[in-house]
């Protein structure tokens, strides 16, 4: 992947995590360095997961650290690969029930009401790896052993960049385990909102199985205020479905669904837009187009 690819991916995907601190803290070029504590936070968070959070999980934390280290430590910095990564995620297995996954581009914070409100939604973030790595940054050092706690490569300057890697493996697995109804949240103020080069659109779409899932029902949320950029009928969204329908997935897509124009209105505290006063007007929809009554097959 070229290094320029992949600084879209990490703008598009990973927006909150270390990017966003960049910004916060002004014109300074470089990149932070691996988290402080990193040990501690990594295998802490692997404890609370699988002690609190499902405790019928027998992972072993300290097992999955050293395989972590032994990815990150054992190659240059910027040579970090997806399959690096493999003895880890050997060593995480999780199983989820069907019908619960949730996709999302560019819906960040929507995404995290939504699964907040409806519980039985799956984000990688809920997963044992989302949850363990989420928000943080590593990398190791040229020269030396150890992680360099002082500056981390940007994503740009990385053929393989380790943080990068791992999501990319994470994303893969996730959507390999997909099953049953799985929903995707995308965001139709932005233009490609079903952009080819986002972690969705380069990684989880094309690892989804049309024999394990259903249904894939995509919702297009717009901003309350606008602009109303794309939609099922409109835009990159159309290519999506086009994609969809020939690996031969079913599919829905929904535009301003109601429980998240709901939530929206209530995040936003605005209750002025016509969307948060008139919350029974109508959205619309569209399906698989049914093959007999379409036509398409020369019937
Ligand atoms: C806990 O993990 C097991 C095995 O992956 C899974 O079947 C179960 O649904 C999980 N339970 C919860 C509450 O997440
Ligand atoms: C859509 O994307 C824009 C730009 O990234 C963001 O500000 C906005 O909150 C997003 N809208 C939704 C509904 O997620
Ligand atoms: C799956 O999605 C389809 C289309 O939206 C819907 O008709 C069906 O009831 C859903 N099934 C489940 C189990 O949610």
């Amino acid at each position: 992947m070229s290094p320029k690819t992949s600084a879209h991916f990490a703008t598009i995907h990973f927006t909150a995590w270390c990017f966003m601190l960049q910004l916060s803290r002004g014109p300074v070029q470089t990149q932070p360095g691996t988290t402080p504590n990193i040990r501690h936070i990594v295998v802490g968070r692997c404890f609370t997961y699988t002690t609190l959070i499902n405790s019928s999980l027998s992972h072993d934390c300290e097992e999955i650290w050293r395989h972590f280290e032994e990815a990150v430590l054992h190659q240059p910095t910027c040579s970090v690969k997806v399959q690096h990564y493999d003895k880890m995620f050997d060593t995480m297995q999780e199983f989820w029930p069907c019908d619960r996954f949730l996709f999302w581009s560019k819906t960040r914070t929507l995404m995290h009401s939504y699964a907040a409100v409806f519980r039985h939604f799956w984000t990688l973030e809920n997963t044992l790896v989302g949850f363990m790595f989420n928000e943080l940054v590593w990398c190791g050092q040229e020269e030396e052993s150890g992680f360099n706690f002082n500056s981390c490569p940007e994503w740009s300057a990385c053929g393989d960049h380790p943080v990068f890697s791992l999501w990319r493996h994470a994303s893969q697995k996730f959507a390999e385990m997909a099953c049953g109804n799985i929903t995707v949240l995308l965001n139709g103020s932005i233009a490609d909102a079903f952009n080819r080069k986002s972690m969705f659109g380069s990684v989880e779409l094309d690892s989804l199985n049309p024999q394990r899932v259903d249904h894939v029902n995509i919702k297009v949320v717009t901003n309350l205020e606008g602009p109303y950029i794309e939609s099922c009928s409109r835009g990159s969204i159309t290519d999506l479905i086009q994609i969809l329908q020939s690996r031969g997935f079913r599919w829905t897509c929904t535009d301003s669904d109601q429980t998240l124009m709901a939530l929206l209105c209530l995040q936003n505290q605005q209750f002025s837009y016509q969307a948060c006063t008139n919350p029974l007007q109508p959205t619309t929809s569209l399906q698989t187009p049914d093959m007999g009554q379409c036509g398409f097959n020369g019937r």
